[in-house]
């Protein structure tokens, strides 16, 4: 029996992916940037034991569905081809946040998977290679193999061998926050990522605009980062999240994440930009609002979103992926 305890963070994307050239590969169509965060940690345990005739997995100490098993069970197959192993495994993931809410888990999740299960079947590979692994369970899990500020390539290869994430080295890692206003108690969201953007993709009138729009959005992050530019890195972050909405809204039929609390939330963002505070908002697949701003305005932000979301927690950037056996 071997085993293997990784724990990743979660990232959140300041220019999204938001759609796919190659489903199979798990290949994204275009790069993005991510800010890995150190609030919200999944940390998984695999066991490869040959006692077990099917793999095993285990979430929040409730035994997962047959889709999410089934979707584990397929990227252990990788790592197994890869080690040469049959042997079955269990799989034992926490996430201190809550799950499938739109709070990035298959990203910590898939990160943390990644590594827990390629130490645990032997492997040794560099963070390159997790990187590329990671991609194949979830695309934004590449990225949470770093931390701080992270760039996705999204490469030409058609084996993805050059779709990879990098961290990037910025003035701005230190002093920058996280503000995740949560909406709605982290309901289950209603369309997950990989069948909305599947769909945006094929039905959206706006999805090739998206798609032309983003390496000019990460030009600019990448400037912005490099310039130790704040103002500049999140108003390009925010136009890049209501581009991405944008995109999904007019796909037919429409995939519409927001709730009512949703748009008060990016109202009070804008209203504290006016009042002088570095805020600005992004939103994933789901209808939290995340806040980037800075240490010094992170609690006034904090303060005046907590009346409008049901919980709110500030982040500082998180760190790479750890593993332990
Ligand atoms: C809106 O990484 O969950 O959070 O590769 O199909 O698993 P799959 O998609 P996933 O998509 C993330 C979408 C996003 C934007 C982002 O994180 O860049």
């Amino acid at each position: 029996m071997s085993t293997a305890t990784a724990r990743a963070c979660a990232n959140i994307a300041l220019v999204k992916y938001w759609g796919k050239r190659d489903a199979e590969q798990n290949l994204p169509a275009a790069g993005s940037l991510s800010l890995t965060l150190g609030a919200l940690v999944t940390e998984t345990t695999v066991t490869f034991d040959p006692r077990l005739s099917t793999d095993e997995l285990v979430l929040d100490g409730a035994v997962a569905g047959p889709a999410e098993t089934a979707r584990t069970s397929g990227f252990l197959d990788l790592i197994r081809a890869e080690a040469k192993l049959a042997t079955r495994a269990r799989v034992t993931s926490t996430n201190d946040f809550p799950t499938a809410s739109g709070l990035a888990s298959s990203a910590s999740g898939f990160a943390a998977l990644a590594v827990a299960a390629s130490t645990a079947a032997g492997l040794v590979t560099s963070p390159r290679q997790l990187s590329i692994l990671a991609r194949r369970g979830s695309g934004s899990a590449a990225r949470s193999v770093y931390g701080g500020f992270v760039r996705m390539h999204a490469g030409h290869a058609t084996d993805g061998s050059d779709c990879y994430a990098e961290p990037m080295t910025s003035s701005l890692t230190e002093g920058v926050r996280m503000v995740i206003a949560i909406v709605g108690g982290g309901a289950p969201k209603t369309h997950g990522s990989r069948d909305a953007m599947d769909h945006t993709a094929k039905t959206s009138p706006l999805y090739q605009a998206w798609l032309e729009l983003v390496p000019h959005d990460l030009a600019a992050a990448e400037g912005a980062l490099s310039s130790g530019d704040l103002v500049a890195l999140g108003t390009i972050a925010e136009a890049n999240a209501l581009a991405m909405h944008a995109s999904a809204i007019a796909a037919r039929p429409a995939v519409i994440y927001w709730q009512p609390t949703t748009l008060a939330l990016l109202a009070e963002v804008r209203a504290l930009r006016a009042r002088g505070k570095a805020a600005w908002a992004t939103m994933d697949a789901g209808p939290h609002v995340k806040v980037l701003t800075s240490t010094g305005d992170a609690e006034a932000v904090a303060a005046a979103l907590r009346p409008i979301a049901s919980e709110v927690i500030v982040s500082a950037p998180g760190g790479p992926v750890s593993v332990s056996t």
